[in-house]
This record gives structure tokens, sequence and C-alpha cells, in this order.
């Protein structure tokens, strides 16, 4: 195993020298490996699971590009599955960050964390766009969720402000606008990694459940029934009758859970390379806050890139 790994470190080391270069939001380079921007630890990471990572069959994989409702994801996933063990007074998530239920596969690095004998159905979240993952991990079940790409770049960019470091250039929001639609930001272009979820959602709908954020915001109860009986645990005649559904959506909202102390204060620890203050998971939640940045000549912009990308496609976003 070792001399795997340090076979890997020198691939590593070369693709980092030969590979395209850009310039980063969070940290200062992006580096274009295959068609996708990726920061150097995130490339190390794919090339390490493609030789290290062992999926089972029965793993459930949430897929989204950043700032798309993984939080949000992970919350409704883990208690979707997990009803039977916990009462809504004293649940799991209202004493833990979301981020915690289950593994950020992306930044899991050497050597992987042993997840032989976690409970079945594991359940594992990744940003790798679908082209970059091996088909040992892609025969699996995916819920992938999109968002608008406005609100994702919005987003994304308070985001990358919060965590880059202070030894950096700040990166100004024009500059952001222009690097998003060129498709140079962490797992980019953000329409090549849609798309390649929702081809291969209309290929196998039975294993891709393809989400939209907005939709989650307007017919919460709905989704998450599609959710539920997606993971193989539909909601029971019975269940429904005591409104469980209404009570995991109501304590996955964002209003519930921004306002937990848990959600507020101290940092999660995302697998071995990420530090995030907990309380920067949360900021407004709304769909449509793009409004209070993008001129009209900005959004048109994006519509236009998303209305070529999409076309035909039978995507709208
Ligand atoms: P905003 O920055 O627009 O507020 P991710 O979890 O993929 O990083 O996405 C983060 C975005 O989801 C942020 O969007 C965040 O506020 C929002 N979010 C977090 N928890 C949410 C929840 N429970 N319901 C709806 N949106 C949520």
């Amino acid at each position: 195993e070792d001399t795997q790994h340090n076979k890997i470190c020198k691939e590593h080391e070369h693709l980092l020298q030969t590979l395209p270069k850009g310039n980063g939001w969070m940290v200062q380079h992006l580096y274009n490996y295959n068609g996708f921007w990726l920061n150097s630890y995130i490339i190390k990471n794919i090339l390490l699971l493609n030789t290290f990572f062992k999926p089972q069959p029965s793993d459930i994989f949430l897929a989204s590009f950043m700032k798309s409702g993984t939080t949000w994801l992970k919350a409704l996933m883990f208690s979707t599955l997990n009803r039977h063990r916990y009462n809504s007074s004293d649940h799991h998530l209202l004493h833990h960050n979301p981020q915690s239920t289950f593994p950020y596969l992306d930044s899991e690095c050497y050597p992987f964390t042993d997840f032989t004998n976690a409970p079945s159905p594991r359940l594992f979240a990744t940003h790798y766009p679908r082209l970059l993952l091996p088909s040992c991990i892609t025969s699996c079940k995916f819920v992938y969720v999109c968002r608008d790409p406005k609100d994702v770049l919005i987003s994304k960019w308070h985001f990358a402000c919060k965590i880059r470091s202070k030894d950096l250039k700040p990166v100004a929001f024009e500059e952001a606008f222009e690097l998003f639609c060129d498709g140079v930001s962490d797992y980019g272009p953000y329409w090549d990694h849609v798309l390649s979820y929702w081809k291969a959602s209309l290929e196998s709908p039975d294993m891709i459940l393809f989400l939209k954020y907005e939709e989650m915001k307007k017919q919460p109860v709905v989704e998450v029934r599609k959710l539920a009986a997606f993971m193989g645990k539909p909601f029971t005649v019975e269940e429904e009758e005591k409104g469980e559904v209404e009570k995991i959506v109501e304590l996955c909202s964002f209003e519930k859970l921004s306002g937990l102390e848990v959600n507020k204060n101290g940092v999660e620890k995302l697998g071995k390379l990420a530090v995030v203050e907990r309380g920067d998971f949360f900021r407004k939640g709304e769909v449509g806050d793009w409004k209070n940045y993008l001129s009209e000549e900005m959004k048109e912009r994006i519509d236009r890139i998303s209305d070529e990308k999409f076309k035909d496609s039978g995507l709208i976003v």
C-alpha cells in the first residue's frame, strides 16, 4: 500500500507541474484536471480514491456542486434514514452539525478512515463531477442536488471570502463572476458538473435521484418523500398520518438548523483536510438572493450560458 501511495504522490507532483493553472477562490490556484478545475489536494484525493476506496453496492452518495444545498441534504438524508433511532425532542441533529453526520469523501486523504463496518447503507458526500469518479463508485446509488447557478455563484463567493487565507489578495466579486462564467471555480465548470449527473439520471432514474434546491424550498414534503423512497425507506401510511415527513422537514429547515447553538459556534473538520466554521454553512438559505448582486447584464450572461449548455438536455435551472 505504501508503495502505491508513493507512486500516487509522484504522479500528483508531476500533474501539478503540467496541468493548466487558474486563479483559485479559496486557495491560490486551481488546476484543470480532465476538464474540471480542482485544487491540488482534491486532485491528489481523486487519485487516492481511485486506488484505495472500496465502495459497497448498498452505499448511497450525495453529490452536488459546492453551495447547492449539501448541508441541507445531509441533514435530510441522515434524519430520513435514521428516523427510527431518534425522537424529535432529543435528535442527533440538535447537538451535531449536519456536516458531521456522514463523511465528505473528497477530503478524506490517505490513509482512508476504515468505513468497512459502518451501518448499511453507508452514506458519503462528494463534490466530484461524475466523469471523474471510478465506475465502482458510479454504479452505486446517487442523490444529486442542483441549484440555480446565479445563487450558487453568490453563495460560493461569500463562502470563499470567509475561508480564503488572509495572506492572499481577496477575490473581488467582479473577478469571481468572470471566473465562474469561464468555468474556473472549484469543481467547475458548474454546467458540466450538473449536466453529467443530469444525463446519468435520465439514463438510470432508479440509481440517480436528481433534486433541485428550488423545488425543495417550494415543496419540501414532496421531495423528502421521494428521497425516502429512493433510499429504500419509504414513509408508511402510519408515519404519514403521524406527520413524520413534516417533522423531518421542520427539523432540517434553515430556520431551525441555523438557530441551533451547535451550528453557530465552533469549527467542523471535513475529512482530514478542511476545517470550516460551523456558522459558515448557513448564510441566507433563500432562492433568488442573486437579485441583490447581479446587474441585468450579468444575469443575462449566466442565463445565456445555461441556455446554451443545457439546450436539448431537457434540463431547466
Ligand atoms: P446561501 O449562501 O445562498 O445562503 P452547501 O451546503 O452545499 O455548502 O450550500 C450552502 C447553501 O445552502 C447556503 O446558501 C446555505 O445558507 C444554504 N443552506 C444551508 N442549510 C440549509 C437548509 N437547511 N435549508 C436551506 N438552505 C440551506
